[in-house]
């Protein structure tokens, strides 16, 4: 399709100015020189997808360290070099993770690594490109959430915000507790809706872009996540 008939539907759309939602205290915008240079290689249009990927897991990395700061711990001795045992730590609270597919199974790498115990549920939807609306395809969820403490949303791109609303409202069905949404880039029209979504969820990007344009894409943004990290542009 060419530019002249393609779709437009944020056209004439109004979006909350990037300001306007910054400072809000549900929003973590992690910031750090490492993670920045991470953000550059995804956004530079020359990063092959495998590059892209590990880029990806590396922001990730970042944004669990940030939403699980203050997770608890409890005492957990480990047998030490010396033959005594020595002071541990292990995690207090059951956390689990909800990719978003396609493009959330990019972020599920350092979840893994970091929390191997965790539960990886997945939820597939998909964005009609001329509507922006969102088709929930797939659910894999609990069918009881009772012994999690804190869900982690994983998915890179919080555009309009349709997508993570959609599961978030499957998961509010069953599930009362902790949410963070995890996201690599947001704009500020998704995080809006996210906070006016649900009065408890947090959210986590490495960066807050500008606005959408009138295809519905982040600007300046990466391009489309999914694509990129599968090899399907
Ligand atoms: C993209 C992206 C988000 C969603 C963001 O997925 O990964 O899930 O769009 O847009 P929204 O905030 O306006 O809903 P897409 O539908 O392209 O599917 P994919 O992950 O399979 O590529």
């Amino acid at each position: 399709m060419d530019g002249t008939h393609a779709p437009a539907p944020m056209r004439g759309r109004s979006q909350p100015d990037r300001a306007a939602v910054a400072q809000h205290p549900r929003l973590t915008v992690v910031e750090h020189p490492l993670l920045a240079t991470q953000v550059t290689l995804l956004r530079d249009v020359r990063t092959p997808a495998p590059e892209f990927t590990r880029a990806i897991e590396e922001v990730t990395r970042f944004l669990l360290w940030a939403a699980l700061a203050d997770t608890a711990t409890a005492p957990m001795p480990v047998p030490g070099h010396s033959g005594e045992p020595v002071p541990g730590q292990r995690l207090a609270e059951r956390i689990a993770a909800l990719a978003i597919l396609r493009a959330g199974l990019g972020m599920l790498e350092p979840v893994r690594n970091l929390l191997p115990s965790a539960p990886l549920y997945q939820i597939g939807v998909r964005r009609d490109e001329s509507t922006l609306q969102p088709t929930v395809y797939y659910t894999n969820l609990p069918n009881s959430y009772a012994e999690i403490d804190h869900l982690l949303l994983l998915d890179p791109m919080l555009a309009t915000g349709g997508s993570l609303r959609a599961a978030l409202q499957i998961v509010r069905q069953g599930y009362h507790g902790r949410v963070s949404a995890l996201g690599i880039i947001g704009a500020p029209l998704g995080v809006q809706t996210m906070l006016d979504a649900d009065p408890d969820v947090r959210i986590y990007l490495a960066a807050l872009d500008d606005h959408l344009n009138d295809r519905g894409f982040i600007i300046p943004g990466l391009g489309d996540a999914g694509d990129r990290i599968f090899g399907t542009l």
